[in-house]
C-alpha cells in the first residue's frame, strides 16, 4: 500500500517517526509535507495530500497538523475524501471499517508519538466492512454531490 502524508509546520517531527515507523512496516511513504517548522499553512498541506489520494496517487493518506482539526477540514473540501480526526486507536479503526476514511488526521499537539503509531497502525490494518454501512457512506457522498 502506498501512503500519501501532509503536515505544516508544527507536525514535521512527528511526521518523520511516523514515516519511519510505517516505512519499517514494509509501507510506501509518499511526502507531500512540509519538512521545515517555520510557518506553513495546514490548509495547503491537507489540500495537497487529499488531491494525491483523489488522483489515485497513493492509496490513502496522513494528514497532521496541531490539532488535526484544520488539515481534516481542508482535506474534507476535496470532494471524493472522507478525512476523520482520531485521538485513539479505536476511533480509527472504525473510522475505517464503518465510515471508509481514506484520509486519517490527528494532532501532533494532541497525541504523543507511540499513541500515534497505534493510531496508524489500527488504521492501516483496519478494512472498510461495506455492508450495513455502504448506504450511509454513499449518502456522505450524495450529500457532497448536492453541494458541489
Ligand atoms: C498552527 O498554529 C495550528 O493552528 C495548526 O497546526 C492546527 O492546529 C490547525 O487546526
Amino acid at each position: 500500500m502506498k501512503i500519501g502524508i501532509g503536515n505544516d509546520h508544527t507536525a514535521v517531527a512527528l511526521k518523520n517517526e511516523i514515516m519511519k515507523h510505517l516505512e519499517s512496516r514494509g509501507f510506501e511513504v509518499v511526502n507531500y509535507g512540509t519538512d521545515e517548522t517555520t510557518s506553513f499553512n495546514y490548509a495547503l498541506a491537507g489540500e495537497t495530500v487529499a488531491e494525491a489520494v483523489v488522483r489515485g496517487d497513493v492509496d490513502c493518506g496522513i494528514a497532521i497538523c496541531g490539532t488535526g482539526i484544520g488539515i481534516s477540514i481542508a482535506c474534507n473540501k476535496v470532494n471524493g475524501i472522507r478525512a476523520c480526526v482520531c485521538s485513539e486507536p479505536f476511533s480509527a479503526k472504525l473510522s475505517k471499517q464503518h465510515n471508509n476514511s481514506n484520509v486519517l488526521c490527528f494532532g501532533a499537539r494532541v497525541v504523543g508519538s507511540e499513541l500515534a503509531k497505534m493510531i496508524v497502525d489500527e488504521w492501516v490494518n483496519a478494512t472498510y466492512e461495506g455492508g450495513r454501512h455502504a448506504e450511509r457512506v454513499q449518502t456522505i457522498m450524495d450529500i457532497e454531490s448536492k453541494n458541489c
